[in-house]
């Protein structure tokens, strides 16, 4: 098997930690040949509260991942997420003096860096530096400066940041595993890549991925990402919850809530007791349906109710005309896009991972959007990359994309 044009995307969730190993083409065509999963302890919210719990968690997804693709896994690009996730939109410019010249992929690395060294602060980490628009010589408004005249070069960029320390520990915790962390995608980036329309994008489009722990949100309008944040909160409290209310162990409250849970009361056809065996007993315990689904009603209309309230605040829910697209686990709850279409009073769809060939039996589900998220955004964010090239010589990645950048040069 050739190696040299094999990526390792790693999304170490909150419940899950799952590893794909991809396979892209020529063409840029990614084959999912290598998948590996296993439960994740020692993640509390998005972060690390036992570090050797994590260690054992991502090891065994990835030689389960090694095993299936025969492929001996070195580096890998992971996730990142939580609430320490933060964006800003900044804008800056180059002058060229007086006379026109021909603006270049160095000169937009150049505009990058400046802006970048503009909003680096002590403990925050860069995670991504995303063009948003260019503007030349004040006027001319474009996507691609690249090979246009110009004596000014102006671009705003959207920025995600994370906090050092979240950054470092989980980057430490990795590579005791024996892996080198090559890049971060940030949780809300990679699912988005994986299951938004360019048509929704040019409405702008709100993606919210509700995993266990964490609650990742981003709006992208028709030239970029607008806002990116993040909700400590997730199934798992909805799971809490029942178990709180129910006085059951937190085992026996995630089954009854995945076998019997709806987003919504107005879904519950008629009241009736649910028979719950709670596990390794041979005594029924009997729980009111129409309680359990109150119970998950109340966790996600908050849920959903703080997104809109901050992107209200944030005067960016205007821009969301392309409609909402939901994905992580909790996405799987039945009734969850009439629950969402209530409060946002906008299009709701279920967002699966798109854009890839191979163990589709595995990972055609909402909470796979982001570990397949993460490989689509890599090979696809041409810029984005560049730039981290200057980070990150050395990773196995830098060298397929320099080929499918050399490729794609060729071609035009
Ligand atoms: N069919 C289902 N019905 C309801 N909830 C579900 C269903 N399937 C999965 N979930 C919930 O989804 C959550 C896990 O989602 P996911 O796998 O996306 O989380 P994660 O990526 O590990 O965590 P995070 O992104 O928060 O760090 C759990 O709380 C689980 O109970
Ligand atoms: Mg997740």
């Amino acid at each position: 098997m050739k190696t040299n044009n094999v990526i390792v995307a790693l999304d170490v969730g909150t419940s899950k930690t799952v590893a794909l190993v991809g396979d892209i083409d020529e063409l840029g065509d990614l084959t999912i040949i290598g998948y590996g999963e296993a439960k994740t302890k020692g993640i509390d919210k998005g972060l690390i509260s036992n570090p050797n719990d994590v260690i054992r968690s991502i090891k065994e997804a990835l030689v389960q991942a090694s095993n299936s693709s025969g492929v001996k896994i070195s580096s890998v690009i992971a996730n990142l997420g939580g609430f320490h996730i933060e964006f800003r939109n900044e804008a800056d410019f180059l002058s060229f003096g007086t006379a026109q010249k021909d603006i270049t992929d160095f000169d937009i690395s150049t505009l990058s860096q400046k802006v970048k060294e503009k909003i680096e602060e002590e403990q925050h980490k860069l995670i991504h530096i995303i063009p948003k628009r260019f503007i030349l010589d004040d006027e001319n408004e474009v996507v691609e400066p690249v090979n246009c005249l110009a004596s000014k070069l102006e671009g705003e960029f959207h920025i995600i940041l994370t906090k050092l320390n979240t950054y470092s520990n989980l980057k430490r915790v990795i590579e005791m595993t024996g892996v080198k962390v090559a890049d971060f995608v940030s949780n809300a980036v990679a699912s988005a890549t994986s299951t938004i329309f360019d048509e929704e994008k040019e409405m702008g489009v709100l993606l919210i991925d509700i995993g266990g722990g964490t609650t990742d949100y981003t709006v992208i309008g028709p030239n970029s990402y607008e806002y990116t944040a993040s909700l400590p909160l997730g199934g798992n409290n909805i799971t809490l919850d029942i178990s709180h209310r129910f006085k059951i162990p937190k085992k026996d409250a995630e089954k009854i809530k995945v076998e019997y849970g709806l987003a919504t009361l107005e879904a519950l056809e008629s009241e009736k007791e649910i028979e719950v065996y709670p596990i390794g007993s041979e005594q029924p315990i009997y729980i009111s349906h129409y309680e359990l689904v109150d119970t998950i009603e109340a966790r996600l209309e908050q849920i959903f109710t703080l997104v809109k309230e901050d992107l209200e605040k944030a005067q960016v829910f205007e821009k969301v005309n392309g409609g909402v697209v939901l994905t992580g686990g909790v996405a799987n709850t039945p009734y969850i896009k009439d629950l969402a279409y209530d409060i946002f009073k906008a299009d709701v769809r279920i967002g699966k991972p798109t854009n890839y060939k191979g163990f589709s039996d595995k990972i055609n589900s909402p909470q796979y959007a982001t570990a397949v998220g993460i490989m689509l955004f890599k090979k696809n964010s041409f810029k984005q990359i560049e730039f981290d090239m200057m980070e990150n010589t050395g990773s196995d990645f830098v060298g397929i994309v320099k080929k499918i950048l050399d490729k794609i040069k060729s071609i035009f």
